[in-house]
């Protein structure tokens, strides 16, 4: 390895900092002689900061995200590997081995590791809702495959994963219980019943609920009277994940301010779970991140190919100065703050709810160097 000094770093032939972009995120964030300002050092002591992460990152293989992850998150979560459908393909089948590589991930790192998820209406294959012969399963059936299913995820990395998103998406946008194959079959006892046994197999993880849009008036309603309702009853749940799949403009700060605060007067620990802004046009008339909600696209909907305008980058940076300052208020209840995805090249919202669009809704851009979003994020910690 050839290095020089000057101008550049030249590591060899072609190769300089310029096309290394996950050190360049770090060399970057070096004013002369100092050490890096580092997203989970600006936040230690206030609370974890976070990270989905895709097989490629955990594995090692992408140079770009990969040195981000190490560098500036001290929490990871899976962003598909834990779900039942890659877990759990068939009845008799459990393909562990890249949840495996995602956990060793994280020890290595030294990391909080996080479950996601158990109970799930989406990237849950029809099977688990069937019996042998494809006719619906009955409630005790599928409770005992809910059961089954928890002890052995959530056994396998007992006392390795620190918490789990136990029940995901329960809700209807009105509030009320989604009707799910979970909820039709079993009856609404399932998601207390999601927790006993996720409480059973690994007694020390925090259990969480998981869920989008509660900043919304009737969903936060719908939500707060099922978390009441599960407390009442002695349900062993720790806290919940407001997933903040937020667009610029909505929620409002004082919205996310207000949703943050009607959980943890229930006592319950609040996080910030998939958090990301979409910078796009809307392609639907509704503001969900149910995932089954796909829109067709047009270059219109598409208006950043070529990048972002700087205007944008400070509207984007404004919004997460507005976001984390309102999370910073309410550290006392927050245990983490958890970004869906690392640069903006391989965010899930380059494909949702329209496929093949170009977006920017994280930190760290398609070349992994930090954006002025990055700064608003790291000076709303000072604000603390
Ligand atoms: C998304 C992943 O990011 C995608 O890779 C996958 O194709 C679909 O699911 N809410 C959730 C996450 O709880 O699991 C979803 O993740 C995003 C919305």
């Amino acid at each position: 390895m050839k290095m020089q000094y000057g101008s550049d770093f030249v590591f060899r032939q072609g190769w300089s900092v310029k096309k290394l972009p996950g050190l360049l995120a770090v060399v970057c964030l070096m004013t002369q002689g100092q050490t890096p300002v580092t997203l989970k050092s600006a936040y230690q002591g206030v609370f974890h900061i976070g990270a989905a992460i895709n097989q490629a990152q955990f594995e090692e293989r992408d140079q770009r995200a990969t040195p981000i992850i190490i560098s500036q998150f001290d929490t990871i979560s899976p962003e598909n590997v834990l779900k039942w459908g890659p877990v759990h393909p068939a009845k008799d089948t459990y393909n562990f081995g890249p949840a495996d590589g995602y956990v060793a991930f994280g020890e290595k790192y030294g990391m909080m590791v996080m479950g996601h998820c158990l109970v799930w209406h989406s990237q849950t294959p029809d099977w688990v809702f069937q019996d042998d012969s494809g006719k619906p399963l009955v409630r005790e059936a599928l409770l005992e495959r809910m059961h089954d299913h928890i002890k052995t995820v959530v056994g396998r990395y007992k006392g390795r994963i620190a918490g789990w998103d136990v029940v995901n998406e329960a809700l209807n946008d009105d509030g009320t219980m989604r009707q799910s194959p979970w909820f039709k079959i079993i009856g609404d006892d399932y998601i207390a019943k999601a927790f006993e046994f996720a409480h059973e197999a690994d007694p020390k993880a925090r259990l969480y609920y998981n869920d989008y849009s509660l900043e919304n008036p009737a969903k936060r309603k719908g939500a707060v009277e099922l978390m009441k309702k599960l407390k009442g009853q002695g349900v062993p749940i720790t806290g919940i994940g407001l997933q903040g799949h937020n667009k610029l403009e909505v929620p409002s700060a004082q919205a996310e301010s207000d949703t943050i605060e009607a959980f943890s007067a229930l006592g319950l620990e609040v996080n910030i779970s998939e958090l990301d802004v979409d910078v796009l046009p809307r392609t639907t008339n509704q503001n969900s991140a149910d995932i089954s909600a796909t829109a067709a696209g047009g270059a219109a909907s598409n208006p950043y190919v070529a990048g972002l305008p700087d205007e944008m980058q400070a509207t984007l940076a404004k919004r997460y100065a507005d976001l984390f300052a309102v999370f910073v208020k309410h550290r006392k209840d927050m245990g983490r703050v958890t970004f869906w995805g690392v640069t903006d090249a391989n965010s899930w919202l380059n494909n949702f709810p329209t496929r093949g669009r170009t977006n920017y809704p994280l930190l760290f851009d398609r070349q992994g160097k930090p954006k002025p979003a990055f700064d608003a994020v790291v000076n709303a910690a000072h604000a603390k």
